[in-house]
C-alpha cells in the first residue's frame, strides 16, 4: 500500500488553515518546512498538507523564540525525532530542561553583563587593569569579528 493511501488527508491542514490556526503567516510557515522543522504531505496535485501537530511544533518554535532561542538551537533538539513526529509527554520534556539549562547560562551571562556595565557606566575610564569590558589591543578581535565579550560563556 502506498503512503498516498495511508493518508487521510481530510483530517490534514492545509498552510492557509495552519497559518489562520496558528496565527504564523504561510511564507514562516514554509520557511519553517524548509529549515526542516515542520513537515508536511504532498497530496496527488502536490499541495501541502500538515498533520494537527504542526501546530503543536509551530507553538514550541514561537515560545522558543520568545525566550530568544535562536532557530538553529530549536532545531537541533528537535533533531533527536523524526520531523513531524507526536512527541511524548516525556520528550516534551526533554526539550523543555534542555532548553531550561539554556536559558539558565543566558541568565547568568547577561547578569554579568548587566553588573559590568553597571561598573562601567558614568566610570569611562577604561582602565588596563580594572575595567571588565576593556578589550586591550584587540584581543578578543583575534578569536575573530562580532560582539566577543557577549559571546563569552
Ligand atoms: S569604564 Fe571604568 S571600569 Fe569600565
Amino acid at each position: 500500500m502506498s503512503e498516498e493511501k495511508k493518508i487521510d488527508f481530510n483530517r490534514l491542514m492545509t498552510v492557509g488553515e495552519v497559518s489562520k490556526r496558528s496565527g504564523v503567516a504561510v511564507s514562516t510557515i514554509h520557511f519553517y518546512e524548509a529549515k526542516g522543522l515542520l513537515k508536511s504531505t504532498r497530496t496527488n496535485g502536490n499541495q501541502r498538507r500538515f498533520s494537527a501537530i504542526t501546530l503543536r511544533y509551530i507553538g514550541l518554535i514561537k515560545v522558543a523564540q520568545r525566550v530568544g532561542i535562536p532557530l538553529e538551537e530549536v532545531k537541533d533538539a528537535l533533531s533527536f525525532y523524526p520531523v513531524g513526529s507526536k512527541l511524548t509527554a516525556t520528550q516534551w520534556k526533554e526539550l523543555s530542561e534542555q532548553w531550561r539549562a539554556k536559558l539558565d547560562e543566558r541568565i547568568q551571562r547577561l547578569t554579568r553583563l548587566r553588573d559590568e556595565m553597571d561598573w562601567c557606566i558614568g566610570c569611562g575610564c577604561l582602565s588596563l587593569t580594572e575595567c571588565p569590558l576593556r578589550n586591550p589591543d584587540d584581543i578578543l578581535g583575534q578569536d575573530g569579528v562580532g560582539a566577543r565579550i557577549l559571546e563569552r560563556p
